[in-house]
């Protein structure tokens, strides 16, 4: 997977060199490229902001700035500046058929954005497949709205994401924590890929993972719950089971409202009505 990051701030991305992020990329299983936005700009103050139109406090990302830099990311032509594009993608001079060789799989952009969908396991399992992703880093008020409108109007795949209901700075934060939850998918980056498999979030029937301990079985008083130490498979797995569920219905009851009946076996049935829900419905609803 090639990745490339654009950012005002691309040292920021130096640490995704660092373990399993950096071994991947040295497997070449993974190519993560951190670019500085400035080196597409031609004033001499290098500016990529503006004031917004229509007044407000900060500043806002200028679209050609953003556009120069896409568009040889992605290898699109530039339309012809006696052409603008106005509305209808046929108003736009090129179409995703312009990018430079045509053989180049499809990449993504996705904008990190605190006003977007939220970001989740399921999207970071979909990009994971992808070949290219593209991620754009805003800063200050964010960036001028007419640059996703663009690129979708000319067939790019233009995603905005949050990665959840607070603001940050800006979007580097928000593009590492995007970048980490869809690498680690990627097929040979970790070496166990068991340990993907039986992860929260992960799977149809998504649930908080089961508390884990190592040894000693006893430490500071506290001890490891019996079962674990009982060498029977069967009641161990259940044991985590039964804790995933309690765990959940404690801390995310939303996720056990998600669950599909039917992928229930007759253990969880009964661990779920005991916990107050009613499991004969094509998902659980809460009775008390
Ligand atoms: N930029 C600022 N805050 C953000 C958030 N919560 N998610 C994604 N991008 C952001």
């Amino acid at each position: 997977m090639r990745i490339d990051v654009v950012s005002v701030f691309p040292e920021y991305f130096d640490v995704m060199g660092l373990s399993l992020m950096g071994k991947a990329q040295e497997k070449g299983i993974l190519r993560i490229t951190a670019h500085n936005l400035r080196d597409w700009t031609h004033d001499v103050h290098h500016s990529v902001d503006d004031t917004p139109v229509g007044g407000g406090a900060g500043m806002v990302m200028k679209p050609s700035v953003w556009a120069e830099c896409l568009d040889e990311l992605l290898g699109l032509d530039a339309p012809d500046a006696a052409t603008p594009c106005a509305g209808s993608s046929a108003d736009c001079a090129g179409s995703p058929v312009d990018r430079a060789g045509d053989a180049a799989p499809a990449p993504v952009v996705i904008f990190p954005n605190p006003s977007a969908p939220l970001f989740t396991q399921r999207d970071a399992t979909e990009l994971s497949h992808a070949d290219h992703l593209v991620f754009g880093c805003g800063r200050y008020e964010g960036y001028d709205a007419r640059i996703p409108e663009y690129y979708r109007s000319r067939g790019v795949d233009v995603r905005e994401y949050s990665i959840g209901d607070y603001v940050l700075n800006g979007g580097e934060v928000a593009t590492s924590v995007m970048v980490e939850a869809i690498t680690r998918l990627i097929p040979g980056f970790m070496g166990n890929a068991d340990s993907i498999v039986e992860e929260s979030y992960t799977g149809e029937n998504a649930l908080l993972e089961h508390r884990q301990y190592t040894k000693p079985a006893e430490w500071r008083g506290l001890k490891v719950p019996d079962v674990l130490l009982s060498g029977d498979h069967g009641k161990v797995d259940r044991y985590r089971r039964d804790e995933a569920l309690e765990r959940t219905n404690e801390i995310r009851p939303d996720l056990i409202e998600r669950l599909d009946c039917k992928a229930l076996d007759k253990a969880d049935r009964k661990t779920l009505m005991a916990l107050g829900w009613e499991v004969s419905a094509a998902h659980p609803r809460r009775i008390r």
